[in-house]
């Protein structure tokens, strides 16, 4: 062990030159023009896993490309009996990213890595490249120093978590005998600070879909016209004010169906996250916080669900100004679900209730989206255990247990399909800006998170 814990500490400098190669492919799943930047990315993948010494190749899907790396297993010496079984752990990760938009509040290009102290900025560092990429490292420390693996390992990288998995679901049903494993390990996820390491043992599930709202067959001019037609971007915000009360309570009759309260153990837990309102308000660079009365704000944006307008598009948005009465509105709109909440459930009850309540001065089209149900794993089994184990010898410090509000959808399928728990040991920081400019990762995170990696396979097995 202290061989690969040596190899690790020697060669942070090219890992980190060769993390900044990763990050120069534009890989944004979401934008059609950027296709083949993910190919390339898969490849220069493919290509990376295979000079580590893990045999890979890669899956084309429908959409984007699947890389497969798999740790090579020990020949059998012939008329000897074939060695004893070793475990078999996943580890799953993304290598496409957020759209960077808007360009022009980015220090630097976000596909031009910078380095500034300890901090590696760019689109996909922390979200996730810079996460999976640190488990890569720890397996090339075990390939190089030929230290044995006390487990075999199969890497799954796909190109399409940002737009909700569509590909990887069919793929692992077609392969599960190969993927069939004891757990997998996503780093994807977050830790409160750079010295307090996390195992999160809950993830919100979600729900996508589009509205749109048609008004006149042509924005009109709205001296002429305005006053006499209904105005589509005026009926969203009435529609959308509707759905959530003063104290922050969604008013979707049914939204808080089955959502059930916290646990004493959890509330507790949950008080030990070093981060205070304060902190958070500061963070965010928000005039006030704002959530559902009654929660805390640690409970509010982990296991409350939410409806969030994140797109809201109507008339014209150029320079100066345009006297219309526009043609249409639209809301691009996700809901964050929590355990015993299901995705189809709520999202009947949310078409319902904006059939039932939208004027019929306008025309409503709702467009579906990706789906997945919320995600929660007991920290008490053998396989949490040893990650907290192997957190705590990473960093040098007892991890918290953290339940958090972003999503992985494929973790449900690796249970229903693979029969699998996931263990989610984030190295995202709170102030990683994943999904915003300027987004970095912490070259600490970094380093430590391929110590835990290492330290895992062992703690595992
Ligand atoms: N890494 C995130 C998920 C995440 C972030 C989980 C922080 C917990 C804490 C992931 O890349 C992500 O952004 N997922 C999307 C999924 C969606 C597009 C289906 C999300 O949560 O918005
Ligand atoms: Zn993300």
């Amino acid at each position: 062990m202290q061989a690969v814990l040596d190899y690790l500490k020697q060669h942070q400098a090219r890992f980190v030159a060769e993390l900044c190669d990763y990050l120069r492919f534009a890989s944004v799943s979401a934008q059609p023009q950027h296709k083949k930047d993910l190919l390339a990315c898969g490849q220069w993948l493919v290509k990376h896993c295979r000079q580590i010494g893990l045999d890979a190749r890669l899956c084309e899907t429908a959409g984007h490309p699947i890389v497969i790396a798999k740790t090579r297993k020990a020949k059998a010496a012939s008329g000897k009996r074939q060695a004893a079984k070793k475990p078999h752990y996943m580890v799953y990760g993304h290598y496409d990213v957020q759209p960077p938009e808007p360009l022009e509040l980015w220090t630097t290009p976000p596909f031009e890595p910078r380095i500034a102290g300890r901090n590696l900025f760019a689109r996909g560092s922390t979200d996730n490249k810079g996460q999976n990429f640190a488990h890569l490292k720890a397996v090339e420390a075990y390939l190089k120093t030929g230290t044995p693996l006390p487990c075999d390992l199969t890497f799954v990288l796909e190109g399409e978590e940002e737009v909700g998995s569509k590909n990887l679901s069919g793929f692992l049903k077609k392969h599960r005998r190969e993927l069939a494993c004891d757990a997998i390990v996503v780093s994807d996820t977050g830790m409160p600070a750079a010295n307090c390491p996390a195992l999160t043992y809950a993830l919100r599930g979600i729900i996508a879909f589009e509205i749109t709202l048609h008004g006149p067959a042509r924005d009109l001019h709205s001296g002429i016209f305005g006053g006499a037609v209904e105005n589509p971007a005026m009926a969203m915000a009435h529609l959308l004010a509707k759905v959530r009360d003063e104290n922050g309570r969604i008013k979707i009759p049914g939204f808080y169906d089955g959502v059930a309260s916290l646990s004493k153990y959890e509330r507790e837990q949950i008080k030990r996250y070093p981060l205070s309102d304060a902190g958070l308000k500061k963070l965010l660079g928000a005039p006030q916080l704002f959530g559902e009365k009654g929660f805390t704000t640690t409970e509010q944006r982990s296991s409350r669900p939410t409806f969030e307008i994140n797109g809201l598009t109507s008339g014209y948005q150029g320079e100066g100004s345009k006297t219309i009465v526009p043609s249409w509105a639209r809301a691009k709109i996700t809901c964050r679900l929590v355990p015993n909440q299901k995705p189809e459930h709520v999202r009947k009850i949310v078409c319902a209730w904006l059939k039932k309540n939208c004027p019929p001065t306008v025309r409503l089209e709702i467009e579906a989206g990706h789906g997945a149900e919320a995600y929660l794993v007991s920290p008490n089994g053998k396989p949490a255990q040893a990650a907290l184990r192997a957190l705590e010898k990473a960093f040098g410090t007892k991890p918290v247990l953290i339940r958090e509000g972003g999503s992985i959808p494929i973790v449900n399928e690796f249970k229903q399909v693979l029969g699998a728990d996931t263990l989610l040991l984030g190295l995202g920081l709170p102030d990683d800006n994943a999904h915003s400019p300027n987004e970095k990762f912490n070259l600490d995170c970094f380093e430590n998170g391929q110590r835990m990696s290492a330290f895992l396979w062992q703690e595992l097995t």
